[in-house]
């Protein structure tokens, strides 16, 4: 006999676009449009709060639920950028990424061969996480009505079974850019509530909005509409607001029975955050808005030059995109996105994500991360318009 890798853990799905990243690793002058990462750098004064903190001492061990000081920072960002009080002490968990903020929120509401409803194309790391819980995605597809992507209610409604444990949607949404409105969040919050499910929103792209009445608005969040003893998480980071991908630091607001559980969990799975990060955040949230700002109107920019290119190219359908920094526009005709990704890296060196990497609704387009430089974009898009020339003719 030999020992065997646990079926639970062969089950859970593999990255598709990890697997086209594998092949373009081998290759050169590729133009890399297919993670969802910034080429901007972490601003120097954030660097610069960690070096502080270094010398200040906070190489230790914190709190399973992180600093009292961030998760006071967090509290205070809430009141000032979404008007919502939440109690540091009670309601937000400081967690080492969005990645594990995820993972242990789901861990809390989650057991074995339970269901979890995740609103799709989706960034696949929702469902893997679920079947890493042994339980079972069951994906719905965000309609595409007329220009804008919608949430089929009746959909939603047929998919709830005496499993179902929770709703996961991502707004604003990585592919596709999606922002909830305020009347889809709200019917969202009401079928969570009539079926007792716990409605766990990641709102990581929240400051990448373009669609408020001034550049660098926020997008609603669902703890404005929801009561304190909502079954509600949230699910947050300082990757992509603050240029940190690499720091490792993110949060969960949530019910108070459900972030007492996360800290408790979070001892078992990473203990916390690292110390010095946590202040180097705390910082990013009380002097960011500048550096928000300026990512934003080159992200806008970035954004307007690809939707322009793209509407001008053979075959594409593409949808509005008001929120993250991702355009997912539809290949008329596609039926193997991977394939067409791949074709594309190898004979233009272009690489976008396939949409089928993001399940149901997801197969048919391709994601283009704008968040790249202009000397990288312009080329792809050139490149990228001819290569559809071929594909269409
Ligand atoms: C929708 C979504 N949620 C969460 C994350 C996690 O971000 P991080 O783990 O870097 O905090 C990402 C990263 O790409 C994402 O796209």
């Amino acid at each position: 006999m030999t020992a065997s890798i646990s079926a639970s853990a062969r089950e859970v799905s593999h990255s598709r676009i990890r697997e086209l990243a594998e092949i373009a690793i081998g290759m050169e002058g590729v133009l890399r449009l297919y993670f969802g990462e910034s080429s901007l750098p972490t601003p120097d004064f954030i660097k610069e709060a960690a070096v502080r903190a270094l010398r200040d001492g906070y190489t230790y061990y914190t709190s399973n639920a992180g600093l009292l000081s961030t998760r006071q920072a967090l509290a205070r960002y809430y009141a000032r950028v979404h008007e919502v009080d939440l109690d540091p002490e009670r309601e937000i968990v400081v967690t080492t990424s969005g990645v594990q903020a995820l993972n242990v929120a789901i861990r809390c509401v989650l057991d074995p061969d339970d269901e979890a409803i995740v609103l799709t194309p989706a960034w696949p790391n929702g469902s893997s996480i679920v079947q890493m819980a042994n339980a079972r995605p069951v994906q719905v597809a965000h309609p595409l009505c007329g220009p804008r992507y919608g949430i089929d209610f009746d959909a939603l409604e047929a998919a709830v079974t005496p499993r179902t444990r929770m709703l996961l949607y991502t707004s604003p949404s990585n592919p596709t850019g999606w922002v909830a409105t305020v009347e889809e969040q709200t019917r969202l919050l009401e079928l969570a509530r009539r079926h007792g499910l716990w409605l766990l929103a990641d709102e990581v792209y929240e400051r990448l909005y373009y669609g408020g009445r001034r550049l660098g608005g926020v997008v609603p969040s669902i703890l404005k509409l929801a009561a304190r003893e909502d079954p509600v998480i949230v699910v947050q980071s300082f990757s992509k607001s603050y240029c940190m991908t690499g720091w490792r630091v993110g949060w969960i607001a949530a019910r108070k029975d459900l972030a007492a559980r996360a800290t408790q969990l979070n001892e078992f799975i990473i203990s916390h955050a690292p110390s010095f990060a946590q202040r180097a955040a705390e910082t990013a949230l009380q002097d960011g808005e500048e550096a928000v700002a300026g990512m934003l109107s080159r992200y806008i920019d970035n954004r307007d030059f690809c939707l322009q290119a793209l509407r001008a190219m053979p075959g594409l359908e593409v949808p509005e995109a008001s929120g993250a920094f991702y355009l997912f526009p539809k290949v008329h005709g596609l039926k193997d996105s991977f394939e067409f990704c791949r074709r594309l890296l190898l004979e233009t060196k272009v690489g976008l994500a396939p949409g089928v990497a993001f399940g149901e609704g997801g197969e048919g387009s391709v994601r283009i991360c704008y968040a790249a430089e202009r000397r990288i974009l312009e080329p792809a898009m050139q490149k990228l318009g001819e290569f559809l020339q071929k594909w269409a003719g």
